[in-house]
């Protein structure tokens, strides 16, 4: 039988080299992203399926899990998020929203859309938190809390879903080389400096690669007796 995967933010970084992995062993990936074009170059590298669906919109979700109903679904990698660098001064209601809708919000809400397609097949979910959600971090406030939210939310479904057969997952990366570092929302001049500096917190001396997170993800899909865990993957990186 067909395994079928969907991977949210699977155009890029650690949610792209989720999907390689996972097509590599068979599985029928379906990659989501909110640009229609990106999503659609990297779905035909990888040889999955493209669906847009932005995250933040509730809405939008209960689309993409729509064709998933009829034909159930094996996993889902929630690996969609964002992060920025701010000030508490700077905080605003709107970027505040912006984090915890795009990183706890459209998990909870697509895994809920879901759950019937899930439950069918007996599947697990896996979402990509950051060691930030339990080390916290200066001027990350608003993802730290947001991530450490869907660390909650995730241990908790761990307990409600395993009656369903459903199994519940977080990775949580340290500073890993993706387009991210360009997000932060720092000045372009100063990327370089954040990641050096991200670098010098390292005690293996190197930053994490997407597929070390994606090695993980497929560890915590593949182990029939992993559920509710939250699972470092960060080199040993601390902010202090
Ligand atoms: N890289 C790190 O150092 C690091 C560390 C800890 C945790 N993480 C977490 O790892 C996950 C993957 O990040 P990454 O490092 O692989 O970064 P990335 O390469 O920038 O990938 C993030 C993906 O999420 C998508 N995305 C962002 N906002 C979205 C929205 N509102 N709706 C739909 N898709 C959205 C992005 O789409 P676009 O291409 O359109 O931007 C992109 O595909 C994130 O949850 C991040 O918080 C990363």
């Amino acid at each position: 039988m067909v395994r079928r995967a969907l991977i949210t933010g699977g155009n890029s970084g650690i949610g792209y080299a989720t999907a390689e992995l996972l097509v590599a062993r068979d599985y029928e990936v379906t990659i989501s992203g909110r640009n229609p074009q990106r999503v659609a170059e990297a779905a035909e590298r990888l040889g999955a399926k493209a669906l847009v669906a932005d995250v933040a919109s509730v809405e939008q979700l209960n689309g993409l899990a729509e064709p998933f109903l009829k034909e159930g679904l094996d996993v889902l990698v929630n690996s969609a998020g964002m992060g920025q660098v701010i000030p508490i001064g700077q905080y605003t209601e709107e970027g505040f929203a912006e984090h915890i809708n795009v990183n706890l919000r459209g998990p909870l809400f697509l895994i809920q859309a879901l759950l019937p397609a899930l439950q069918a097949r007996r599947g697990v979910v896996v979402s990509v938190s950051t060691v930030a959600a339990e080390t916290g971090g200066p001027s990350f406030v608003q993802y730290a809390a947001a991530k450490a939210g869907l660390n909650a939310m995730s241990r908790c479904l761990s307990m409600e879903l395993a009656p369903l057969g459903v199994r519940t997952n977080v990775v949580s990366p340290g500073p890993v080389e993706t387009p991210i570092f360009a997000k932060l929302g720092v000045p372009e001049e100063q990327v370089d400096g954040v990641r050096a500096g991200m670098l010098e917190r390292s005690p293996l001396g190197r930053l994490g690669q997407p597929e070390d997170v994606a090695r993980a993800i497929l560890a915590q899909i593949e182990n029939p007796n992993v559920t509710g865990a939250v699972w470092q993957i960060d080199g040993g990186f601390r902010w202090a």
